[in-house]
């Protein structure tokens, strides 16, 4: 964002509250309701969360303690035991919910599939027991490799079934990213499908598992579903077919009970130095958190059907496709492939057809239909829908005011929820019956949250003025630690300001108390919605033969948020030409996945340096985005470099 639309934001002062008609039939409905939860909540959090856990969750033995907190290390609802997939399923049958339908499934092709609570029990048993006879259980580590179809739910929910760890890997991720994942977790089933559907074509999945797997050892075998019936070669005892395994077993299954704090799954995630960090998240905290926002943030009713876009590959999908959701029994819908196939209207034709009721998106999706045009929207009537929602990015009020108008016909409210792979559920969100909302604005807190804006010392900035973003208290589904690495756990997000979370953003809240976050204010990038820390690129770039040095940083982009720019120096006697450039960004998609391509490659004859010899980033994005370098550049080493850079503009 620029700090032009930043200003922009926080002086917007619309206001647009729920309309009458939604706040009487809202799950919560007023704002002195939310209020004394709320306090209720920070201030007598084992209360509160005790009355949660028994309300909404279905425990095999009670737990004895609400928290045990010794900073960072939290411990929820200890002594208790669970089964995750137990609370999203087999909880449902038996009820008027069992023949409801969990998932609807429409292809990119247009294939449409239901699958009741009764079926999703089906499915997953059988996975379940064929992850017994292949020796998958407690506390192993599964990869998941998958396009968006029901089958990439069920292998999540069988993990959880039999105690196994899932790792989800987004399908546009890199052979080596996913090598470097299966890897790091030790995962010895991976599974996935020949290929997805993606703009008209069969995108393959398998030929990539097989080069990651070729590096990994740890891997004993590979199951694969056939979803687009491409040809994909089969490596015998290692591959097996998902249709075969699971054909050969029965379709009942007993699931274990776990401890509370029993791993769930491990959901790598860019930081802002070296690799991918692995977030861990647990049982009973995180699905106590995903399953309370979920009812309260989206007003879950029994009709509803809603419909995330979110691939399940990212933190959205596990909470607002799969956890939150079902444990709800809410009936989700899923597609599989591009919102533009076969034209710009594939949402709201789908909405329509489908009686999409709640519809959940990123700013950036957001922006790229109003880039389109309002002529594809105005061919449906999208008059089922009740609730929108928008994550991933502040939103700009221009979005927020085209998303109310266009999509939500004026009578939607819209939640703009705050949250991140390690809050694992919604942080900072309005809740749709009760706020004020403010175009831009993710409002005010979710249960049990206590959000502060801090200056560097921990003190509480006045209202009106800009600073770190930090979670005063801990919350049921917050990351328990990186998987493997519990120091960088510690010094990532419980150093800067010892024993407290701090978010990486930075955030404002105006003198109505309303939150404002401006964005990372770290060495990571949300290109899309998706995070990317720049170190990850370089290190990919200056592992190219060609490349001495390289830079990568933001820049402001009115369709994907930020795009990404880097800079790069070749090594003596390297010619610079189109061809290289076009060679890097290749090289960066295969080493990381097409997400991280960079949008512009700049060559320099020399980076700016500090003098001691740290890249001035922040000169880099000026000169990226077209602006004339300012600030303080006495410690540059050579500004020539600058003029340079800036010349070639
Ligand atoms: C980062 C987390 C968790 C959902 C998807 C992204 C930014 C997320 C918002 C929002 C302003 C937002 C933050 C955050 N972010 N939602 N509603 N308003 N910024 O998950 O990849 O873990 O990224 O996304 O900068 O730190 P993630």
């Amino acid at each position: 964002m620029t700090d032009q639309t930043i200003t922009s934001v926080s002086r917007e002062k619309r206001v647009f509250g729920p309309s009458a008609e939604f706040q009487r039939q809202a799950n919560l409905g007023s704002m002195a309701a939310y209020k004394r939860l709320y306090r209720e909540s920070v201030n007598s959090p084992e209360k509160f969360w005790d009355r949660q856990a028994k309300d909404l969750l279905v425990w095999r033995k009670p737990y004895t303690d609400v928290l045990k907190w010794k900073a960072p290390h939290a411990k929820w609802f200890g002594g208790g035991t669970l089964n995750v997939a137990e609370n999203c399923i087999d909880r449902h049958l038996g009820t008027e919910r069992e023949n409801k339908a969990a998932l609807i499934f429409e292809g990119e092709p247009g294939d449409v599939r239901t699958i009741t609570y009764r079926q999703l029990y089906f499915e997953v048993s059988r996975l379940a027991n064929v992850f017994t006879d292949l020796g998958v259980g407690k506390g192993d580590r599964v990869a998941i490799y998958m396009p968006m179809v029901p089958e990439a739910v069920f292998a999540m929910l069988a993990c959880a079934r039999v105690g196994a760890i899932h790792t989800v890997v987004f399908g546009g991720f890199s052979a080596e990213s996913l090598k470097d994942r299966i890897i790091d977790c030790g995962a010895k089933l991976v599974i996935t499908a020949d290929g997805g559907w993606r703009r008209g074509k069969v995108f393959p999945l398998k030929p990539t598992v097989d080069e990651a797997v070729a590096k990994a050892k740890c891997v004993e075998h590979v199951l694969v579903h056939q979803r687009c019936g491409n040809e994909v070669p089969m490596r015998a005892k290692r591959d097996i077919w998902w249709h075969e395994a699971t054909a050969e077993v029965a379709n009942t299954h007993k699931a274990k009970a776990f401890t509370s704090e029993h791993p769930l799954f491990i959901l790598y995630t860019s930081g802002s130095t070296g690799k991918p960090k692995g977030v861990l998240h647990t049982s009973a905290g995180y699905l106590l958190g995903s399953k309370l926002s979920s009812k309260y943030v989206f007003d879950l009713k029994e009709n509803d059907r809603y419909f995330c876009t979110a691939d399940i590959g990212w933190i959205t999908g596990h909470s607002y496709v799969v956890y939150g959701l079902l444990s709800n029994g809410a009936t989700v819908f899923m597609y599989e492939g591009a919102p533009n196939q076969p034209g710009p209207d594939r949402f709201w034709d789908m909405i329509d057809r489908h009686g999409v009721t709640i519809f959940y998106t990123a700013p950036t999706a957001i922006r790229a239909f109003m880039k389109w045009g309002d002529e594809h929207v105005k061919k449906h009537s999208l008059k089922s829908l009740r609730l929108l929602g928008s994550v991933g990015e502040p939103i700009n009020p221009e979005a927020w005011m085209w998303y109310h108008k266009n999509i939500g016909k004026k009578k939607c409210p819209i939640v703009d929820t705050w949250w991140q792979t390690e809050t694992g559920s919604i942080m900072i969100t309005p809740l749709p019956g009760v706020t004020e909302c403010k175009p831009g604005s993710a409002t005010f807190p979710f249960f049990g949250v206590q959000p502060k804006v801090v200056d560097d010392l921990g003190h509480e900035v006045p209202l009106g003025s800009a600073g770190k973003l930090i979670i005063a208290q801990p919350w049921p589904s917050m990351l328990r630690t990186l998987w493997g690495d519990d120091k960088r756990f510690k010094e990532t997000y419980f150093s800067d300001f010892p024993g407290i979370y701090f978010t990486g953003d930075g955030a404002r809240r105006d003198e109505d108390g309303y939150f404002w976050i401006v964005g990372r204010i770290d060495d990571v990038l949300n290109i899309s919605g998706h995070r990317l820390g720049t170190a990850e690129v370089e290190s990919a770039l200056v592992a190219h033969p060609k490349v001495a040095e390289a830079a990568a940083v933001g820049r402001p982009d009115d369709l994907k948020g930020q795009s990404l720019v880097v800079f790069v120096t070749v090594k003596s006697g390297i010619e610079v030409s189109d061809e290289l450039k076009a060679e890097l960004r290749n090289h960066v998609g295969k080493e990381i996945g097409a997400i991280a391509k960079p949008d512009e490659v700049r060559f320099a004859a020399a980076l700016p340096k500090t003098r001691s010899g740290k890249i001035m980033r922040r000169i880099l994005k000026q000169i990226a985005a077209g602006q004339l370098v300012k600030g303080d550049t006495t410690t540059l080493e050579d500004f020539s470099v600058v003029a340079a850079l800036q010349a070639e503009d």
